[in-house]
């Protein structure tokens, strides 16, 4: 038997509801099922860790763009290992390190048997903790930082939501990569110890959200250049006032809304700074690049060289055993948490 994360949809009337995180997370059970069994494409694999991001609680919630049918597994992420493989499958073999290939997969379970090109093996050298919190968030700042602005060592990149995983993977691949960071963070009683946390990854400057709007930003720009990128993951005011920082021409990228309020952009930043506002969905990315192998592997062959040198950490992180799954999913609900809750499995 496996233990699997399973979950029902929260009633849409409830969706709107602030009841309804809690709710969901009331609806989600842990149980013991028959492990599935092992068709010629398809590989048995051991999870070992398994993180849980904003967008697994959005698919609870059923207000992400992709629902599972239900029942279903929670997760999107994680790292697990190979235990058995059908006689089709080419690529992989027992002991090899797998991660998720594709959306939706359902990684929060302790076994699980899926198709071959669902998985995507990651070297054996790469830490528990980075494999299980690879396929998204870093591939996303990866993506965002290469494919919008053409950027130069000694150029700059400003962001909301720093001290999010996707914002600590945009600091150290701009470091390595030379790009200055201008980093945004919501105020807090800890904020030093962030702001030291954040400096430590490689952060250039860490601001609080009302800084944004202070004389003192220009104190920032006599060292660096005006941002050419702007990564937005927050929505609403955040972005305004993050807005007023970018260069003419600049471009805007908007991957989250965790604040779940609407990009507002003053009519100015497009008439006399012909600002370009675009989205990036790691998952539309995957599909348009299926058949790319080249860019996907170069990527992670980036990312996994990243992380071997040091230069590529794993988000800050609580390991929580599956059986906490319920402390887990509240924390990653709680503002100001600033650790991401991987399930032990
Ligand atoms: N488009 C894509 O392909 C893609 C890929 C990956 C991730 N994402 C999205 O990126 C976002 C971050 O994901 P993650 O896994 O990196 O997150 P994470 O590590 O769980 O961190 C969540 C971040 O959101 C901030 N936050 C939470 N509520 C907020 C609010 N009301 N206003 C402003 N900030 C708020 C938190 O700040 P505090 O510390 O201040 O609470 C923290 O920085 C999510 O929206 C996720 O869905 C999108």
């Amino acid at each position: 038997t496996l233990k699997i994360g399973s979950l029902c949809r929260a009633p849409s009337s409830f969706k709107s509801c602030i009841n309804a995180l809690f709710l969901c997370v009331s609806l989600f059970r842990l149980k013991d099922l028959e492990v599935a069994e092992l068709g010629d494409s398809d590989v048995h694999v051991k999870m070992l860790a398994a993180p849980i991001n904003p967008a697994d609680i959005n698919m609870i919630q059923g207000t992400y763009a992709i629902v599972s049918p239900l029942p279903a597994v929670g997760g999107n992420e994680g790292v697990g290992e190979v235990l058995e493989v059908g006689c089709r499958v080419a690529a992989l073999k027992p002991g090899d390190r797998v991660i998720p290939a594709v959306t939706g997969l359902g990684t929060w379970r302790t076994r699980g048997v899926f198709p071959e090109e669902t998985l995507l093996k990651v070297p054996g050298d790469i830490p528990v903790l980075s494999a299980a919190t690879l396929s998204v968030n870093p591939c996303t700042a990866y993506r965002m930082l290469a494919d919008f602005e053409t950027l130069a060592p000694g150029d700059s990149v400003i962001q909301n939501a720093a001290n999010s995983s996707v914002g600590q993977a945009v600091i150290q691949i701009a470091k390595a990569s030379g790009i200055k960071t201008i980093n945004v963070v919501r105020d807090r009683p800890d904020l030093p110890k962030l702001v030291e946390r954040l400096m430590a990854l490689g952060a250039d400057h860490v601001i609080t959200e009302e800084m944004l709007r202070k004389p003192e930003m220009k104190d920032i720009f006599k060292s660096i250049p005006k941002p050419r990128l702007a990564l937005n993951c927050v929505g609403g005011k955040s972005t305004t006032e993050m807005l007023r920082h970018l260069q003419p021409k600049g471009t805007m990228v908007t991957y989250g809304g965790m604040a779940k309020q609407p990009v507002m952009v003053p009519v100015s930043a497009f008439i006399f700074r012909d600002v370009r506002l675009r989205g990036f969905w790691m998952t539309q990315w995957r599909k348009d690049h299926a058949e790319d192998q080249e860019s996907l592997g170069s990527m992670m062959d980036t990312l996994c060289q990243l992380i071997r040198s040091g230069q590529l950490a794993a988000p800050a992180c609580t390991e929580v055993p599956l059986q906490d799954y319920k402390a887990a999913l509240e924390a990653t609900m709680k503002p100001f948490v600033s650790s991401k809750q991987i399930l032990l499995l």
